[in-house]
């Protein structure tokens, strides 16, 4: 006998895991400062229309088959099939999923680690250690492994508690912290000179940027963001409960999702150019926004530095911020290959846990090592390759293998008059068809 599955225990425990899941780097980073180089609020509206669109399909098709088979990635396609060869193909693609969230998860603790030394630096500042709080921003490879493995840490303590107690009990906690901590840097930033340049940037469209290279951008920003592909949404729908209708709560994850992107950009945006104000160097030399890891551990700690006192404050409340957007997210992607080794190897949870965790880390400290040719390549193979595909497998695994009359059965509990509903009529149309196509369209123009 397997031991007994875990589950949420309520709804609000539910939506904070997934938003969790959601809302991380991607977010809080990722799409203002994609918004920012593709058009301000045109990159925004399209980036709406897609979440919506595109994005919340293939939610609903990972949740649903979760809660159906209340198993791993592996278990639940092979389950949802009917015939040798599409468990087979079942089996793999699962098993690639759980692969490309290893993976995720070894480069995403990495830049998590960042966000730790330099929540960090403020204390060590405070207590007079200079030399260490300069050690805690200087990119070396020892401080890197040291914070990569603390990080990891902190997701491994999260995941070895299980679902109830580990997942839901930290993201219940920690995603309406988040939400006060971006809030109250927004509200303290907006106040600040050169501010109202940012927002005019990120809200005032700028149509000349609708290209497909937009489009492709905010596809693959939606994708990541809603933590797609991998698994970790259908694991999470395994853990709930059968009275929730999931369009609903699907539709609440990809709202807060995307609400919580767009907030963030009235916080980074602003920032910018407050810094640029303070005398920062906020455009790279060919003029386009700095937005890769120099704005957030560069342009940003600059401007907290010439905040005084305040800038400590806001940098402790920043950094904590990024930490623990990462940190709900990184716990999700833990829990896919923890859930496979318990579900499918046997092994408890608490050996299942470091075992796992470690093994990641042991991917982390080789991209560590081998920085420059190895963590592009890691965010690529997952991001541009992985997720996109395993997303169109996804959709058909959903429209295609699992018989409708069990899909059906399935949104039903929790939705008893779901045939009569919009969602009934338009999704299983849309993920059969729409979706497949409108997702390997954009990536066959983005590796190309
Ligand atoms: N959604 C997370 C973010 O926006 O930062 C990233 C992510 C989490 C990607 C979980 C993939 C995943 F499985």
């Amino acid at each position: 006998m397997s031991a007994p599955r875990g589950q949420f225990s309520t709804n609000i425990g539910f939506l904070m895991a997934a938003a969790g899941s959601a809302v991380g780097l991607g977010n809080i980073w990722g799409f203002p400062t994609k918004a920012a180089g593709n058009g301000g609020a045109a990159f925004v509206v399209v980036y709406l229309f897609l979440a919506f669109a595109l994005a919340y399909p293939a939610l609903m098709a990972e949740l649903t088959i979760g809660r159906y088979a209340r198993r791993n990635m592996v278990q639940a396609l092979r389950i949802i099939s009917n015939g040798p060869v599409s468990r087979f193909f079942g089996g793999l693609t699962g098993f690639v999923g759980i692969l490309v969230a290893s993976l995720v998860l070894s480069f995403y603790a990495i830049v998590a680690g960042w966000m730790v030394a330099h929540l960090a630096e403020p204390f060590a500042a405070l207590f007079g250690a200079q030399g260490a709080a300069q050690w805690l921003t200087d990119n070396s490879t020892e401080r890197n492994l040291l914070f990569t493995a603390i990080f990891s840490g902190l997701t491994m303590l999260i995941i070895a508690s299980g679902v109830e107690k580990g997942i839901e009990r930290w993201s219940t906690l920690l995603m309406p912290s988040l939400i006060i901590l971006l809030l109250s840097l927004i509200g303290y930033v907006l106040t600040q000179p050169g501010a109202l340049s940012g927002l005019e940037v990120y809200l005032m469209p700028d149509f000349s940027h609708f290209t497909p290279k937009l489009l492709i951008s905010a596809l693959g920003q939606a994708f990541f963001s809603l933590s797609l592909g991998v698994g970790t949404m259908l694991i999470y729908g395994s853990y709930l409960s059968q009275q929730e209708s999931l369009p609903r709560l699907g539709a609440l994850v990809t709202l807060i999702d995307v609400g919580i992107a767009f907030t963030a950009g009235l916080l980074i945006l602003p920032a910018m150019y407050v810094a640029q104000e303070a005398g920062s160097q906020i455009f790279s030399a060919s003029g386009e926004l700095i937005a890769g890891p120099d704005l957030i551990l560069q342009v940003l700690p600059a401007l907290f530095d010439t905040m005084g006192k305040a800038g400590i404050v806001v940098a402790i409340t920043f950094f904590a911020l990024m930490v623990i957007a990462s940190l709900t997210s990184s716990i999700s992607m833990l829990e896919v290959p923890v859930a496979f080794s318990i579900e499918n190897l046997g092994i408890p949870r608490r050996i299942a846990t470091p075992a796992v965790g470690l093994i990641i880390f042991g991917i982390s400290t080789v991209i560590i090592t081998h920085f420059d040719t190895l963590f592009g390549l890691a965010v690529s193979i997952s991001t541009e390759y992985g997720q996109p595909l395993l997303g169109i497998a996804l959709c058909l695994f959903a429209g295609w293998v699992w018989r409708r009359d069990q899909l059906l059965a399935e949104l039903k509990k929790g939705h008893p008059n779901i045939e009569q509903t919009l969602f009934w009529r338009i999704w299983p149309w849309y993920v059969r068809i729409v979706c497949p196509l409108l997702i390997m369209t954009a990536f066959v123009h983005s590796v190309i």
